[in-house]
């Protein structure tokens, strides 16, 4: 038997010996390691005469063949049977109490924006969405608030500096441009609500210079004021979860609507408490009214076919009166406590049980 046919029995006897993975490690060293016998081998080609080469050549690289797929298949072998030791004999106790992961808590204002939304899509209305870097058009100018308007100083807006002709950018003051952005992008009917951030210029414990809004706007044929009253009244009552929601409207002034009306919910007063349901006092809610035929107009529409409504509110706000926090800057103060107090458990999240009565 020649020497290399030796050498190959050799050492396929010692991977088959290999009982450990690293018995078998032992035995690849020592063979195709740098000082192992096979590699010495290999490195003899290079000083063979070409002929020897051509006899020698062939040999040795089956023999390292050999080795490596030997030791490759006795290596998956022995990880085979390790691992079928330990399905053998680890077990996992699945009745043990798993360590209570800690996890984070919903902020009111997205539970409050979540209930918003269930509540309308109830009643057939959609979510749309604006820029909250929104133009001047948009803002004020479409909503007939014209330049020289008093209620733009009321804005306390924040503005971009001002780009070359270019009209003025600035951060939406209030939910009402998405009004302008979906009538001109959808045909009526339209029935959305779109909640969001808006911006002012403006801090103390109830104002924020970003607060949320949500605002909603039906456009259809034949729409009253009694459309109105029912929507916001359906609204209010699912949303407080009383059916003695007793709404006050009175009325006001918006440039974007006409008539504009306010709305005001009842209160009674329980230990000393505010508790919206009856009618012992009276909190501003809501501004709303009939959309403005130059608003209408403003978006291609013809006011004399279609008519609508429209309202706006603070989600902020809607979410203090219904869950009972005081300062609005908490909000946003990013207090891990106030979250745990008053934020949801994002895996138990109350909804709202009653939904909207038919
Ligand atoms: N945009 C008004 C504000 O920020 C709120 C508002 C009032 C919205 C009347 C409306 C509305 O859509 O009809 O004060």
């Amino acid at each position: 038997m020649s020497d290399i046919a030796t050498l190959q029995n050799q050492i396929l006897a010692a991977i088959g010996a290999a009982d450990t993975p690293d018995a078998l490690e032992a035995v690849r060293i020592d063979a195709l390691g740098k000082q192992g016998s096979v590699s010495a081998l290999l490195k003899t080609l290079g000083q063979m005469s070409p002929e020897e080469r051509q006899v020698q050549g062939p040999a040795i690289n089956g023999l390292r063949e050999a080795v490596t797929n030997g030791i490759a298949t006795k290596k998956a072998e022995l990880e085979t049977a390790i691992l079928n030791q330990r399905l053998a004999t680890e077990r996992l106790d699945m009745t043990l109490p798993a360590p209570e992961a800690p996890h984070g808590t919903v902020h009111p204002v997205s539970q409050v924006m979540d209930e918003l939304a269930e509540i309308f899509a109830d009643m057939g209305f959609a979510v749309a969405e604006g820029p909250e870097i929104e133009d001047d058009w948009h803002n004020f100018s479409a909503l007939n608030i014209p330049d020289t308007h008093p209620a733009r100083a009321m804005h306390d807006t924040f503005y971009f500096p001002r780009s070359g002709e270019e009209q003025r950018m600035l951060l939406r003051t209030h939910t009402s441009p998405v009004q302008i952005r979906t009538m001109m992008a959808q045909e009526p009917p339209i029935r959305i609500i779109a909640p969001g951030r808006v911006y002012r210029s403006d801090s103390d414990a109830t104002h924020t210079p970003m607060f949320h809004q949500i605002e909603g706007l039906v456009i259809d044929k034949g729409i009253h004021l009694g459309h109105l009253k029912w929507t916001l009244e359906t609204f209010l009552k699912a949303f407080f979860e009383r059916d003695d929601v007793v709404l006050r409207l009175r009325p006001s002034y918006f440039p974007f609507t006409e008539p504009s009306v306010e709305v005001d919910v009842g209160y009674s007063v329980v230990k000393g408490k505010r508790v919206i349901g009856g009618s012992e006092g009276w909190m501003e809610v809501l501004g709303s009214g009939m959309v403005h035929r130059k608003v209408i107009e403003a978006c291609g529409l013809d006011p004399d076919i279609w008519q609508g409504f429209a309202f706006g509110t603070g989600v902020d706000r809607l979410a203090m009166l219904k869950y009972g926090m005081d300062d609005l800057r908490a909000f946003f103060d990013g207090d891990n406590r106030w979250l745990r107090h008053y934020g949801f458990d994002a895996l138990d999240v109350p909804t709202l049980s009653g939904g909207v009565g038919a």
